[in-house]
């Protein structure tokens, strides 16, 4: 079955979906995005994601193109068009199609809606999980508002190359005074000695982790003690354990900063507890309804 996907109101064949060549997204990077995880024929944390699309898009002055419950239905019928049952899926709205100039358009321009969803093999998540992954750090080189969910990733893209090129999987934002901010698409933790977990406050230099939230309540919900407050790499090369979250993890385990081994170099316990842990947590939602076929594209 070939992929679908979502694009301004109609279900299109995945391989040729396309927007304007003049749509704000493409030129400005003037959108905004989500990417939320489907767990065994659920969303995980779906009015979250859903709530923090709505921030970014009221921070940008981009207006919403739906209600909460129409963009639901678009959801389920983009992951059941796609037969998702474990995998992704992407939201981007972007400011809409006008002839190039940097002001915003005016009011009556549309904003564009995109929504695709891909299935994840679970046995090979589960394999990552369990390896655990390597770390590079960066200098942290974003503007100030990386809180929104915006699609100007550029910085983000060029320091998760690195890290490839390094044999790494994800890298380390660090600031001018030597703290780490966050990943290229990750939140950062740090397992510390009686139960402490260590993360970064969510102020503008971080984005706020719906993952991360979650962990947060996780982690305490099992006796954990968690510190919001800013810490450096010496801190992370010297921590019990390290690991990163996001939709797309949601919790993986880092065994190694630059050339420093974490711990001994092992995935740790507190991150393997807590990535079994996780959907005990999390808010499923299912939206299959039972009996129904998927419409037709
Ligand atoms: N990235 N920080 C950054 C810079 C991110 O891009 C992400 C998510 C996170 C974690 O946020 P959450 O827990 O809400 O997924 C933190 C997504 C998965 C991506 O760009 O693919």
């Amino acid at each position: 079955m070939s992929r679908v996907a979502y694009v301004n109101g109609q279900y299109v064949p995945h391989s040729r979906a396309a927007v304007h060549i003049e749509d704000r997204g493409f030129q400005f990077a003037d959108g905004v995005y989500e990417v939320c995880e489907i767990w065994n024929g659920t969303v995980v944390d779906m009015e979250p994601h859903l709530d923090r699309l709505d921030r970014s898009l009221r921070e940008l002055s981009i207006k919403s193109p739906m209600s909460r419950a129409a963009f639901i239905r678009v959801m389920r019928e983009t992951i059941e068009k796609n037969r998702v049952k474990n995998g992704l899926i992407y939201i981007q709205i972007n400011r809409g199609v006008a002839r190039r100039d940097h002001y915003f358009p005016s009011a009556n321009v549309a904003p564009s809606v995109i929504l695709t969803s891909r299935s994840v093999d679970p046995v090979k998540k589960a394999a990552a999980g369990a390896a655990g992954i390597r770390v590079v750090t960066t200098p942290e080189n974003r503007w100030d508002r990386v809180d929104i969910k915006t699609v100007g990733l550029l910085p983000n893209v060029l320091a998760k190359q690195k890290a490839k090129d390094a044999g790494a999987k994800e890298a380390w934002f660090v600031d001018n005074e030597g703290f780490v901010t966050e990943g290229g698409s990750t939140n950062v933790w740090l397992v510390l000695p009686g139960k402490v977990l260590v993360t970064r406050p969510a102020d503008h230099g971080i984005l706020r982790g719906i993952t991360r939230s979650t962990v947060i309540k996780l982690a305490e919900a099992k006796g954990f003690r968690v510190e919001e407050r800013r810490f450096t790499v010496d801190e992370a090369k010297q921590a019990l354990e390290a690991f990163v979250t996001s939709a797309s993890g949601p919790i993986m385990p880092v065994i190694q900063i630059d050339d420093t081994k974490v711990g001994d170099g092992n995935v740790g316990e507190t991150a393997k507890f807590l990535r079994k842990s996780f959907y005990e947590t999390a808010q499923l939602t299912k939206l299959e309804v039972a009996g129904t076929m998927p419409s037709r594209c």
